[in-house]
């Protein structure tokens, strides 16, 4: 029973969180020194950093993509109290597929970039870097529920809503970019 209402305290504190949290338009964590203590040495990697030729939604580039989910759930597992450094790596991590999703199907034929992006992602970062298991699921799992199997953490969820919402706010960014520069 207690274990229960602890699950729905912890599911209402991660909603709530989320909904408080700003969204980053800036780098402003690139200033954040105890974040970047957990994911400097996957900052300064090469191939992620390559992830900055790719766009990802709009003008966002992957890299740009990657970098507001991994501050976001950050922020958020901190203020949870779960492992906001495994949710941040993973952040970081969760789209390493290095290629241009836009152009992928017409080039290679493959048209399930949705489904089998994670698993290519993960392949990715497991060959650079030593991944925990809270790591490993939350990167597989973060297309869920479009891939059927939900993530096995709290952290795999924040995660999940969190590349949602930050998808969804560089799309909209997009198009109301585009409304000022029409204007001016
Ligand atoms: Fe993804
Ligand atoms: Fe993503």
């Amino acid at each position: 029973m207690a274990r229960l209402i602890r699950r729905s305290q912890l599911r209402g504190q991660i909603l709530k969180s989320l909904m408080e949290e700003e969204w980053l338009q800036g780098e402003e964590c690139l200033t954040d020194i105890e974040y970047l203590e957990c994911v400097h040495d996957i900052l300064k990697n090469e191939t992620v950093q390559s992830m900055n030729s790719f766009i990802q939604h709009g003008c966002t580039t992957t890299l740009t993509h990657c970098l507001h989910v991994s501050y976001f759930s950050y922020k958020v597992c901190r203020k949870c109290g779960l492992d906001y450094c495994s949710a941040a790596r993973a952040g970081l991590l969760h789209d390493l597929y290095l290629y241009d999703w836009h152009t992928h199907a017409r080039e290679t034929g493959e048209h399930l970039h949705g489904f089998t992006h994670p698993s290519t992602a993960l392949k990715n970062a497991s060959r650079i870097f030593e991944l925990n298991a809270t790591e490993r699921d939350i990167i597989i799992k973060h297309m869920w529920p479009l891939t059927i199997i939900p993530p096995k953490t709290w952290e795999g969820y924040v995660v999940m809503l969190a590349d949602k919402h930050c998808g969804f706010m560089e799309t909209v960014l997009r198009f109301r970019t585009r409304k000022v520069a029409a204007t001016i």
